[in-house]
């Protein structure tokens, strides 16, 4: 009988999965049954953009947190897929840091080429999974939202893929009943238009406080208030941008700060964070981690220790992504077609998990950070047909955005450097980013 796979989410991490399992029956290998439960009505995850914020249409929670003019924050030299150039996809080589919409073509054009969409079932969030030791299988019980009907179907192994930057972290501060303006959590921000002429606070010092700080400032905010918990990002930044400590209260529209200065707001947004969320899963199959690069209770960073028929994607904290998660999807179904061992021993397993820890914890800096995160995708690719790539030249990408940034926080996407899949250097884009308030993909690639 063949085996039945369950992948939950359609998102990159998700459709990395598909094309993984494609790949091996492109080439001649017997698959099992694939199926994938989507939750929304199209696929792309983050990248499939929604206006929608809140509960959306069937009463689910909107999983987008992505917002009008998002704009890589990262070079796409240090994401692109090795099976799939960008300059496959769009017949030439583009400029380094693409908007969504021209993110989400490139996603989209991978899996048309494998012919994948078949296996998703669109509109079907999953709401439970259950694991029976006697069977050795898994239970899923998926809602067809358009239909109304949930049903339940069993699964050999089951790969979690829903993503972990959807399920708001929302901390309160004093006033915030009182206040007389918007306050939002950045999964709720859509436009920065909305915030031009007004003076807004953000909290929080990562790359959401950055780039929704970096997009209001350049959609005509007055000013841009910063509140950071630990540390200042520290950049050079625009005249009419600020970072202080943090938030203590509000009253009225002052806010005042942990140093006792105070400013006049008109919003808050609320840059805190994700929560690693799975209401579908019970609790001795859900994975409980902080955000980091080493996750809790993941062997090899994607086998769930305690069940290894269960297999979570792309749960690190993210510096590389897309060939992360090919890495890790092309690991995980060479783990299923039995090419590649898992240690029986849940201590074995366990043993992995924390020297993957230590190893985090012994790095100083973000330089070391890149370095970690690029050696474990060497290290998972080593084991697998996913076409080998110049990991070190991407690592290197990384290291020079970083540079970039610090010398230019609001120019640094003017920026170009070179594939690390085909050796060709992208072109500088046609205008500069902060005059560039056309964003869409007709506009992108008219270089
Ligand atoms: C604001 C923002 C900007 C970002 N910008 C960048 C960037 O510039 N560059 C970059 O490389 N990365 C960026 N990222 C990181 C992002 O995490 C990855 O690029 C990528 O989207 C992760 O893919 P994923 O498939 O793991 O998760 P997601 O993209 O979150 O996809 C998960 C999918 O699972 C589905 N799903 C969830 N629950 C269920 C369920 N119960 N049943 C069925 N389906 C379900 C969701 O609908 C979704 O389609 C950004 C993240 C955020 C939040
Ligand atoms: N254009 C883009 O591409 C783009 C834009 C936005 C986001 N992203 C992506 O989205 C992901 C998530 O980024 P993120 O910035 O949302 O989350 P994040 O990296 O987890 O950072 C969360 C921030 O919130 C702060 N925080 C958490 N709880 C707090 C509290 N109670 N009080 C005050 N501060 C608190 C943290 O402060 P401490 O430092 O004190 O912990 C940290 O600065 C990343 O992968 C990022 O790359 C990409």
């Amino acid at each position: 009988m063949t085996k039945r796979i369950a992948v939950i989410g359609a998102g990159p991490s998700g459709l990395a999965q598909l094309r993984a399992f494609q790949s091996a029956a492109q080439k001649g290998a017997e698959i099992p049954e694939i199926v994938c439960f989507e939750k929304q009505d199209n696929w792309g995850g983050l990248w499939n953009y929604t206006w929608r914020t809140g509960l959306d249409e069937f009463g689910e929670p909107v999983h987008g947190s992505m917002y009008r003019y998002l704009w890589s924050n990262g070079p796409k030299e240090a994401l692109e897929f090795a099976d799939y150039s960008f300059e496959e996809h769009f017949g030439k080589q583009i400029a380094s840091y693409p908007p969504r919409a021209v993110l989400f073509d490139y996603i989209q054009g991978r899996v048309e080429k494998a012919n994948v969409r078949d296996w998703i079932r669109f509109r079907t969030p999953v709401r439970d999974v259950s694991y029976d030791d006697k069977t050795a299988l898994f239970t899923v019980t998926a809602h067809n939202l358009v239909n109304d009907h949930e049903y339940e179907e069993t699964f050999d192994h089951v790969i979690i893929a829903s993503g972990h930057f959807s399920t708001p972290n929302v901390p309160e501060f004093d006033g915030f009943s009182d206040f007389n303006g918007r306050v939002l959590h950045a999964h709720d921000f859509r436009d920065a238009r909305e915030f031009a002429g007004k003076d807004i606070l953000l909290i929080g010092s990562s790359y959401s406080a950055e780039d929704i700080g970096s997009q209001c400032w350049k959609y005509g905010s007055k000013s841009v208030t910063v509140s950071y918990r630990t540390a200042p990002m520290g950049y050079n930044w625009p005249e009419n941008w600020q970072e202080v400590p943090l938030l203590q209260k509000l009253e009225g529209n002052t806010a005042t700060f942990k140093d006792g200065t105070t400013k006049q707001i008109d919003a808050v947004i609320l840059c805190t964070g994700y929560k690693h969320h799975f209401p579908f899963l019970p609790d001795d199959l859900q994975l409980k981690t902080a955000n980091r690069l080493a996750t809790a209770d993941l062997y090899k960073g994607v086998v769930f220790a305690k069940n290894p028929a269960l297999f979570y994607l792309g749960m690190q904290d993210q510096w590389f992504t897309f060939n992360m998660f090919d890495a890790q999807a092309w690991y995980v179904r060479d783990i299923i077609l039995g090419r590649i061992d898992v240690p029986a021993d849940y201590d074995a397993r366990m043993a992995d998990v924390n020297a993957r820890i230590a190893a985090e914890d012994a790095g100083e800096s973000d330089y070391d950070a890149i370095h970690y995160q690029g050696d474990y995708i060497k290290e998972l690719i080593a084991d697998t047909d996913y076409p080998s790539f110049d990991v070190d030249g991407a690592n290197e990408a990384f290291l020079q955005w970083k540079k970039h940034k610090k010398e230019d926080i609001m120019g640094f996407r003017n920026n170009s450097y070179r594939s690390v899949i085909t050796g060709s250097m992208a072109p500088a884009h046609h205008t500069p980013w902060k005059d560039a308030l056309d964003d869409s993909l007709e506009s992108y690639l008219q270089n």
